[in-house]
């Protein structure tokens, strides 16, 4: 399962507000549907959307548009993922919009499968990993980053056991990591999103394992509720880790500077279709927090696994 495809000079994006109900593919044939199916999250997750992006600038260069404005329209899209903006810039700077995108499509997998060998060394047969929200497939062209640890774990025959968060308020966890692990027959169980600092307690999670928008040097910025995991998570010295490619790092920034997204009201006004709460209830609906350095184990990049106290020299010699 690919989440996209270049085909015939259009983007073919799996549909990701339709799971798990319904696999169907939005067609993107222009810049402009590639930054519909970015804000309204057809498309998501950091590398998905990175990659997505550089198909849409590959589409503005077809079109023959300028393509510095194509690249301000498409960095205006979402904020906090700065793989779209390292995605946009890479483009612009290349010779060929098309050939560079497609490059990144599959330096992408490669990224994910050397996550996934890296990750996977941290591991215990055994093992039952936590994750939160969707770093899987689905938020990559394939294969994942932290679930892609989870995946060569699973192929390696270490009998893992895998725990999703459902990530309200648009169930990442729930529609669409339990959907993709199901599909590879990985052994998953859903969990609401409180009841993951009680299966800490209990001693029934053995590691956590998420995936980032930013990593910087200071610490991560990823999706809502990663703070509090990562803080139950060292309360009960469950260790926890970061897996993301070295295209999800800043360098130029302090991680508390990063632009935090703000989404609609009615995300969380309103569950399944059904609304939850009085009309006109006021909403605050931050999509992501930040985890701070110090409740990191450690980084899984394709380079290999950083821990924490080596962290700050290995990020200054990437630059
Ligand atoms: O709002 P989303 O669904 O785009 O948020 C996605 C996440 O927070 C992921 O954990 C992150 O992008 C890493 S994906 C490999």
């Amino acid at each position: 399962m690919k989440t996209m495809e270049w085909k015939d000079n259009k983007l073919i994006l799996i549909d990701q507000t339709k799971l798990p109900d319904e696999l169907a593919y939005f067609i993107c044939k222009t810049y402009e549907d590639v930054i519909i199916a970015i804000k309204t999250m057809v498309v998501r997750g950091a590398p998905a959307i990175g990659v997505a992006a550089a198909f849409g600038m590959a589409l503005g260069y077809l079109a023959d548009e300028d393509l510095d404005l194509v690249a301000d329209e498409i960095k205006s899209s979402r904020p906090t993922a700065i793989n779209l903006f390292w995605a946009v810039d890479r483009v612009l700077n290349s010779n060929n919009p098309v050939e560079e995108a497609k490059k990144m499509y599959v330096e992408d997998i490669e990224t994910n499968l050397a996550i996934g060998r890296h990750g996977a060394e941290l591991i215990a047969k055994g093992d039952t990993i936590l994750t939160h929200c969707n770093a899987g497939a689905l938020a990559c062209v394939d294969y994942g980053t932290a679930l892609g640890v989870v995946r060569t774990a699973h192929n390696q025959n270490k009998d893992i056991n895998v725990i999703c968060d459902e990530t309200r308020p648009l169930g990442q966890g729930a529609r669409l990591s339990v959907w993709e692990l199901q599909q590879d027959g990985i052994p998953v169980k859903l969990i609401p999103d409180v009841a993951s600092g009680y299966l800490m307690m209990e001693g029934k999670i053995d590691k956590v394992v998420i995936g980032a928008d930013r990593v910087a040097y200071d610490g991560i910025a990823n999706k809502i509720g990663s703070f509090l995991v990562a803080l139950a998570a060292k309360r009960f010295h469950i260790p926890f880790y970061v897996a993301a490619p070295l295209s999800t790092f800043d360098h130029e920034i302090s991680i508390y500077d990063t632009t935090i997204e703000e989404r609609g009201a009615e995300e969380v006004l309103y569950y399944g279709g059904c609304r939850i709460a009085p009309k006109d209830t006021e909403v605050i609906n931050p999509a992501f927090d930040i985890v701070p350095k110090d409740l990191i184990s450690g980084i899984i990049t394709e380079k290999g696994i950083v821990k924490m106290d080596k962290f700050k020299e290995f990020f200054i010699n990437l630059k």
